[in-house]
C-alpha cells in the first residue's frame, strides 16, 4: 500500500474552533476522514500535527528516508523556517513529490503571510480551498507518483 505523510503545523491542531471565518468549522479527524474516503483503497493517509518545528523536521528526515511523498501545512511556520524549507528541500531533492497547502489564501490576508520560505522548494502550493486544498493536493501527488 503506498503511503502519504499529511502533516500539519502549529496551531492546526486547534482546527474546529480557532479562527472558524478563516479556517472553516471542521476538525483535523474530519479531515482525517475527508482524505482517507477520497484515497480510497490502496492509499494510506497518515495525517499528523505538531506545534514543535523539530518534530516536523524530523518527520521530513523520515519522508526522505522512507521515500513518501508528503502533503505539508506549515502554518506559521511558513513564513519563516529556514530549518523546515531546508528540510523540505532534502524532500524534494531527493525527488519525492512534497506539495505545500494551505487551508486559507495567505496572499489575501496579512502581509506577513504573503511570503512563504517553503515554496521555493516544494514541488508546488494549493491554498485558498479550505480542506479542498488537501484533497487537490493528494491528487497531484498521486499524479506524480
Ligand atoms: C495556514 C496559513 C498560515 O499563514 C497560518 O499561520 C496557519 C494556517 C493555512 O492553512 O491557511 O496557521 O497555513
Amino acid at each position: 500500500m503506498t503511503r502519504v505523510l499529511v502533516l500539519n503545523g502549529p496551531n492546526l491542531g486547534r482546527l474546529g474552533s480557532r479562527e472558524p471565518d478563516v479556517y472553516g468549522s471542521q476538525d483535523l479527524s474530519a479531515l482525517r476522514v475527508l482524505l482517507a474516503e477520497e484515497a480510497g483503497d490502496g492509499v494510506e493517509i497518515d495525517l499528523r500535527q505538531t506545534d514543535d518545528e523539530a518534530e516536523l523536521v524530523h518527520w521530513l528526515y523520515e519522508a526522505v528516508d522512507s521515500r513518501i511523498p508528503v502533503i505539508l501545512n506549515p502554518a506559521a511556520f511558513t513564513h519563516y523556517s529556514y530549518a523546515l524549507r531546508d528540510a523540505a528541500a532534502l524532500v524534494t531533492k531527493a525527488g519525492v513529490p512534497l506539495v505545500e497547502v494551505h487551508i486559507s489564501n495567505p496572499h489575501a490576508r496579512e502581509a506577513f503571510r504573503h511570503n512563504s520560505v517553503i515554496s521555493g522548494v516544494a514541488s508546488g502550493v494549493i491554498a485558498g480551498f479550505g480542506f479542498e486544498s488537501y484533497v487537490l493536493a493528494l491528487a497531484a501527488v498521486r499524479r506524480a507518483g
